[in-house]
């Protein structure tokens, strides 16, 4: 994890204003909370101004999101600073490449698109790389665990990456291009790398089904088929109920002077 501060006065922009179009957009947003509730649209609002920037969040613009909804800049600070989403220095103008960093991508490989993206961005990260376009960080984990190793551009994920297919996807960016998102080897979604082993049958999925009543029926068989057998007519005597046994069990203990422990209450 890397320790979050606001890029240098230098690089700091002396002022920032949002689109018209950004600000009907905000305004609606901030309409949506309830009275009282308005700083709850923090997030959406540094965001909007984060893509309007190319990125990245300047002090001025986390400062106009606080004005716009009344909130201290301490309070828009601590947010701006917490979250990874947010960057607080210029970015890659093309992309800013996040690479998960936590235990089940780096046991499945991240260490390895770490070296990519220094040996094809910056040796190190929140560095731009030498035309300006590209920049990358290493991040924890963004959720996509099941596909790991991934990386995340903005909105976008990349997962179930290599080496080879991650530096493609680079070359892609770098051209301005929109690589396709999601696993990168072939499965939908989080499905077993292995193929699927149970739902295989098409049916199940193109929507014949629909109407036919055929989950219902099924449901019914299951359950049919879990039905105890009934006990046949040479089958050994069964054990004695359990309330009988415990009736037993109080008799033997009055026998014996002790008190019961239910039905009559001993005094
Ligand atoms: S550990 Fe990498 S996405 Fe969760």
């Amino acid at each position: 994890m890397s320790v979050r501060r606001l890029a240098p006065p230098e690089q700091q922009p002396k002022e920032f204003s949002f689109t018209k179009e950004n600000v009907d957009w905000a305004k609606a947003t901030i309409a949506k909370y309830p009275e009282g509730r308005q700083f709850s649209a923090v997030i959406p609002l540094l965001m909007r101004a984060q893509e309007q920037i190319g990125g990245w969040l300047p002090q001025k613009a986390i400062e106009r999101v606080a004005d716009m909804l009344g909130m201290p800049y301490i309070r828009a600070l601590e947010i701006a600073t917490f979250y990874t989403q947010f960057q607080l220095a210029p970015v890659g103008r093309k992309a800013h490449i996040q690479v998960c960093g936590t235990t089940p991508c780096m046991l499945r490989g991240a260490g390895e698109l770490i070296k990519v993206c220094q040996h094809r961005i910056h040796h190190d990260p929140f560095h731009l790389s030498e035309d300006g376009n590209l920049s990358w960080e290493e991040v924890e984990c963004a959720g996509a665990c099941v596909n790991a190793p991934m990386a995340q551009v903005h909105k976008d994920v990349y997962e179930d990456l290599t080496p080879e297919s991650f530096e493609k996807i680079i070359d892609a960016l770098a051209r301005g291009e929109k690589p396709k998102t999601g696993p990168q080897i072939g499965r939908r979604s989080s499905e077993p790398v292995s193929g699927l082993t149970s739902l295989t049958d098409p049916s199940l999925f193109d929507g014949s089904m629909v109407g036919q009543g055929a989950g219902l029926a099924a449901a019914r068989a299951a359950v049919a088929s879990r039905q105890a057998p009934a006990p046949a007519a040479d089958a050994p005597a069964k054990p004695p109920a359990a309330p009988a046994v415990k009736a037993e069990g109080e008799a033997d203990r009055e026998k014996v002077g002790g008190k019961p422990t239910s039905g009559k209450k001993g005094k």
